[in-house]
């Protein structure tokens, strides 16, 4: 029997990849940190968030980097959706106590501020001054990334996204010159992630697989990477969320997030990370829920414009089995995200404070957003309002009833 149709594309198109991050994989894979950060210095500036420091998640770090003779300060108070303050506060640590290396610790809060400090360390002023694409003139100080949870990505992307409260949204820096130069990835550090986080994290990573396996500018390096880490989701995120200590299930999960990052990091993410930035930025809400709420809402919306695709996401995630004609196959793709996110109990748009009252301010924000002109469908303020009105009362696709 054929399967669906392969991702369609043109073989003879011109493509870029590239990857500035050392990828270190293995359990006790943090118990290495000093031999990575003296590479690059001996006064680190280790940032992480309290939850990440009472679970003792910095402790193998902090002790491989006393066992080598280096101190470091550490900053722990950054907050989920990390705010332009949080940022210049750390980098003001960083500076009073001579920072020359960066140690992230944590889930992308952490290392997304970990980013906009490498900045301000080496270039100083402030974070905003490096707003927007490649505006760091240079390489920033050094970043060692240990990522705590499996979802983001940050540990090998350009980017960094952070919130300005001054105008209730969230803004990025993207440049290569704060990419982490090395990402440690150690699966142990993942077993203490309560099963929500677990869940919505994971969902981070599967959004990144699809919208960089159908953004416009995909790539067939991006697309094999976004592919296979759909089908560690599909194989591995359940067991995650069920059973915590299951080594194999984290360690699949942390690849998935691994592959999702550096795919979405070369091709780029699309109409869902711009709702769910929007929703976060004038609302707080968590990234990885946000992009759960409006994951199925996206694809469905999308289809049109990439029937291929969006039939092989469901193929990857096992929500068929393949031979199906491809407008079946995509329905199957679009019913499967439905209840996949209601069989991880997400909760509806609603249930995150929203009222119709935010839907303008919301599609706007969407619409402004860095990642919107690669959604596979040319977006308006209109259809993004279209989108978060349908996320908001429902859609009967799934059986989801608001
Ligand atoms: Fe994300």
């Amino acid at each position: 029997m054929t399967q669906n149709p392969p991702a369609p594309g043109d073989p003879t198109r011109a493509f870029a990849f590239s990857l500035p991050t050392h990828i270190e994989f293995a359990l006790g894979a943090a118990g290495r940190a000093a031999e990575f950060t003296a590479t690059f210095g001996t006064r680190p500036l280790v940032i992480t968030d309290p939850g990440v420091l009472e679970a003792g998640l910095v402790e193998p770090v902090l002790a491989s980097l006393r066992a080598a003779g280096i101190e470091p300060t550490v900053f722990s108070t950054v907050e989920a959706n990390p705010r332009v303050e949080t940022v210049e506060r750390a980098a003001g640590v960083g500076l009073e106590f001579g920072a020359d290396v960066i140690v992230a610790v944590g889930g992308g809060s952490a290392i997304d501020t970990a980013k906009g400090v490498s900045a301000v360390l080496a270039f100083g002023g402030h974070v905003l001054d490096y707003e927007g694409w490649d505006a760091v003139p240079g390489p920033g100080t050094p970043l060692v990334a240990i990522p705590t949870t499996s979802g983001t990505g940050s540990e090998v992307t350009i980017w960094s996204v952070i919130t300005d409260p001054a105008r209730s949204c969230k803004t990025a820096l993207g440049s290569v010159h704060i990419a982490p130069r090395v990402a440690l990835l150690d699966p142990a550090l993942t077993v203490t992630m309560p099963a929500h986080v677990t869940t919505t994290t994971g969902m981070d990573a599967l959004t990144h697989a699809i919208e960089a396996y159908t953004a416009r500018c995909s790539n067939p390096v991006s697309d094999a990477l976004a592919l296979r880490a759909m089908e560690l989701v599909s194989q591995h995120l359940e067991r995650a969320t069920e059973h915590p200590d299951d080594l194999e299930a984290r360690s699949g999960m942390m690849l998935a997030s691994l592959l999702a990052g550096i795919a979405f990091g070369n091709a780029d993410t699309a109409a869902v990370h711009s709702m769910a930035e929007a929703l976060g930025g004038l609302l707080d809400v968590a990234h990885g829920l946000a992009n759960a709420i409006f994951l199925p809402y996206v694809v469905a919306h999308n289809q049109p414009a990439a029937p291929d695709k969006t039939a092989r996401i469901g193929l990857a995630l096992g929500f068929h089995s393949g031979g199906l004609p491809v407008d079946e196959a995509g329905a199957a793709t679009i019913q499967g995200l439905f209840q996949m996110v209601q069989r991880y109990r997400i909760p509806g748009l609603a249930e995150t404070g929203v009222s119709e009252q935010h839907l303008p301010a919301l599609a706007a924000l969407a619409q402004a957003n860095l990642g919107t002109p690669d959604n596979p469908v040319d977006m308006t303020q209109e259809s993004f309002q279209m989108l978060f009105e349908l996320a908001l009362h429902g859609d009967d696709r799934g059986g989801r009833s608001g």
